[in-house]
């Protein structure tokens, strides 16, 4: 038995190519394990986002090389694969960099993993394989082993064609790719025959999805989630990450009409500044955000929302980040992500002459992190007291207890749940903690009241 370790970075699109690549290598025999060590095959699904998370692939790399050569001493072998979008970016570079790597492979073109590890076991030397093939690599893979559990994640869009001034996906992932609508059903079918309950429906632009339907002209996004909600067995749906200016009345529409589309949306807007959007080549005003938030809530007023923020964009002014301060404390956010940015080569932002220093890009991200998190805990509180439903996805840390998701997408933790796994139960939720909610099934929160009454 030949064992498989996958090392995940980045975005969810990448926890899905990882387990796209262990289906792949499961008829060649390998199997997955959570432990380096025992494996006979490294990969390591890269993040090429900001430069920490690339620089951190060289470090882990680092580290697998004195294991490789441990095991080339002891007479075995240690296979090291770099896969995802700095494998894209970087390409030959990686192997110049660090010898240990053996293989190289872009996210467009895993699909030829297994001929790629056949040659290297063949002929020995180095593979390296980052061209964006005519043909998708949808078209090669074998169908989803739901090693995920009741929830999972489902690609429908790839790549990219906004061209943010700060962004790399454009160049790591290639042009914006639907999905045909059959293939997304079939696969959706399949996993929710394997008992998955969830789907969350991932692009880098998924809300400009555009696939194929069967009759051969293009279905939006809600198109496709209507047909999706009516899979025997799937009771939520979700999908991320949108692009404000792709959020279109259908799909507005079909937060208030499709009852399986979760009450939760990742709508990144980056900066309340105008200046500033103008400048990452954003496409529309901190008004038009807003505007389309009031679309949304007049859908579904409980919508739990969330977004991306970049503090310390070239030439950002006390006065732009005042701004998205306010937009941030005008949309009111139940989770969200900011970072500081980071120049990226290859990028137009990178060559802008007014670079912030890191101090005021430290002392803004503590700033906006603070109201963020204001925001989050505020949020989280109002959830006490009410009852939620919850799927249950897998065991919690304690004996017996269970961990699931509510709607609004907050991990919730509930004594006695471990046998519900795979389910959803109504839980009413008793405590806000910093990063998860407390909960009791609501069955058992009912007859303790009439005990103690
Ligand atoms: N497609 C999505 C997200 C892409 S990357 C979107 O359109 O929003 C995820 C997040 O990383 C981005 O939303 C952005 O906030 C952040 N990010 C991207 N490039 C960055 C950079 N150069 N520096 C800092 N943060 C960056
Ligand atoms: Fe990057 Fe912008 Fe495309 Fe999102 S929309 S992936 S931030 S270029
Ligand atoms: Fe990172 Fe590539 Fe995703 S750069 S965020 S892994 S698309």
């Amino acid at each position: 038995m030949k064992k498989l370790f996958v090392k995940t970075y980045g975005c969810q699109m990448n926890v899905y190519d990882s387990a796209r690549m262990a289906d792949l290598l499961a008829p060649l025999g390998y199997v997955r394990t959570e432990v380096p060590q025992d494996a006979s095959l490294v990969i390591l699904n890269t993040c090429h986002i900001r430069e920490k998370a690339a620089e951190k692939i060289y470090s882990e790399l680092g580290r697998l090389k004195k294991l490789k050569d441990a095991r080339a001493k002891a007479g075995g072998r240690l296979t090291i694969a770099v896969a995802g979008c700095v494998a894209q970016a970087e390409g030959a570079e990686i192997l110049a960099r660090q010898n240990a790597v053996d293989l190289v492979v872009g996210p467009q073109s895993y699909h030829r993993l297994p001929e790629m590890i056949a040659r290297l076991a063949r002929e020995g030397g180095h593979a390296l394989e980052t061209n964006f093939p005519a043909q998708t690599k949808f078209d090669f893979l074998p169908e989803q082993d739901s090693g995920a559990g009741p929830a999972a994640f489902l690609t429908v869009q790839e790549g990219c064609d906004k061209f943010c001034t700060f962004c790399v996906v454009p160049y790591t992932r290639g042009n914006e790719y639907s999905r045909p609508v059959a293939s997304i059903l079939a696969e959706a079918e399949a996993l929710a025959a394997k008992g998955v309950r969830e789907i969350t429906l991932l692009g880098q632009n998924v809300n400009a999805y555009r696939g194929a339907g069967p009759e051969g002209t293009p279905w939006t996004l809600a198109c496709l989630i209507s047909a999706l909600a009516r899979i025997e067995g799937l009771q939520r749906l979700r999908y991320t990450t949108s692009h404000p200016c792709d959020m279109s009345d259908d799909l507005i529409a079909a937060h208030r009409e499709i009852a399986a589309l979760m009450p939760y949306l990742h709508l990144p807007i980056q900066s309340g500044s105008d200046r500033v959007l103008e400048a990452m080549n954003r496409q529309h005003s901190a008004d038009d955000y807003l505007r389309t938030v009031e679309r949304i809530r007049a859908a579904r007023s409980d919508i739990a929302l969330s977004s991306d923020f970049i503090v310390g964009f070239p030439d950002e002014t006390d006065a732009d980040f005042e701004a998205t301060l306010s937009l941030v404390r005008r949309v009111d956010y139940a989770q969200s992500y900011s970072f500081g940015y980071s120049a990226r080569p290859g990028t137009p932002a990178a060559a802008a002459r007014r670079q912030i220093p890191d101090d005021v890009k430290a002392a803004r991200l503590q700033a906006l992190q603070s109201l963020l998190g204001a925001q989050q805990d505020a949020f989280n509180g109002r959830c006490t007291g009410r009852i939620l439903s919850v799927l249950f996805e897998k065991p919690g840390r304690k004996q017996g207890q269970g961990m699931g998701r509510t709607p609004y997408l907050q991990p919730v933790h509930v004594e006695g749940a471990a046998s519900l796994i795979g389910e959803i139960a109504d839980v009413r939720i008793e405590a806000a903690l910093p990063n998860s909610l407390k909960g009791v099934l609501v069955s058992a929160a009912v007859r303790d009241k009439v005990l103690v009454h």
